[in-house]
């Protein structure tokens, strides 16, 4: 298959990237910077692993960046996997607009167009094509400080399943994955006792493991998940 990944970069972009290629699929990386893992990924797999350095605060170019030049229209895409994201947390009473903007620039706004252009990609080349979101736990049990961050999430979870019901006759299927905290760059501000609080409110007392989300997207690519669209996928250690 061929899959077009945002922020195969770093943390759990990274896992589902070295998932991917070592099933033997071509993915299709984007993210601003290219890291040293993501090199030797690259050495590892040099005919399976393409990467685009693409901001995604910026929506306008998407389709010349990303399906013009990075994809080409030649290639089938048979899936895509929203993972880029940024959190900007803060609580609600120090709210400011910019950061605000940035975020659902990145979270929402560049995958909403980025699904656009997959949608038609697959009506193109008449091929089934499964769409993953990486949405986040804080939608459904709310953390002090994640409001703004969890509702560019909540606005995911619903376009993928207006997506599903969409698309679904014409072989497109859309799920999204609810992941609980895992250690990566993105939380790693939260202090040991942070981290110890969030384990507690889950069944497992662990954080998520990115293998374990990353197993979760390669499933929901598959034809395995043939029958699998329109769903909110937990893989949050049991959070209660
Ligand atoms: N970590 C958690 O506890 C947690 C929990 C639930 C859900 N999630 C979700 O899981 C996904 C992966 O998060 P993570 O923890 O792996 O985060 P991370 O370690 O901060 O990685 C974020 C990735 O997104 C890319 N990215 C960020 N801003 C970008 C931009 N403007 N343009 C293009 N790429 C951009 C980064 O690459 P560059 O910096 O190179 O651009 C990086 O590859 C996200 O959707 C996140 O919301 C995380």
């Amino acid at each position: 298959m061929n899959i077009l990944l945002t922020g195969a970069s770093r943390g759990l972009g990274l896992k589902i990237a070295e998932h991917l290629l070592s099933s033997g699929h071509t993915v299709y990386g984007v993210s601003r910077s290219k890291s040293d893992q993501l090199n030797a990924l690259q050495e590892a797999y040099p005919d399976q692993l393409q990467f685009a350095a693409y901001d995604l605060t910026d929506a306008s170019n998407i389709k010349t960046a990303l399906f013009d030049e990075l994809i080409g229209s030649d290639i089938p895409l048979h899936g895509f996997v929203n993972n880029a994201a940024m959190a900007y947390d803060d609580i609600i009473t120090n709210l400011k607009v910019e950061p605000l903007q940035e975020m659902y620039q990145v979270n929402v706004i560049s995958p909403f167009m980025i699904v656009r252009n997959v949608i038609r990609h697959a009506l193109l080349h008449r091929n089934p094509c499964s769409i993953v979101h990486v949405s986040s736990i804080s939608v459904h049990t709310g953390y002090k400080g994640l409001a703004m961050y969890a509702s560019t999430k909540g606005a995911l979870e619903a376009f993928s399943k207006n997506t599903a019901r969409e698309w679904g006759s014409r072989g497109v299927r859309s799920n999204a994955i609810v992941a609980g905290f895992m250690e990566t760059d993105m939380s790693s501000t939260l202090s040991a006792e942070q981290k110890e609080r969030i384990y507690r409110r889950t069944a497992l007392k662990e954080a998520t493991r990115p293998e374990s989300v990353a197993e979760m997207a390669a499933f929901l690519l598959s034809d395995k998940a043939a029958s699998v669209t329109g769903q909110n996928l937990f893989v949050d250690s049991g959070t209660i």
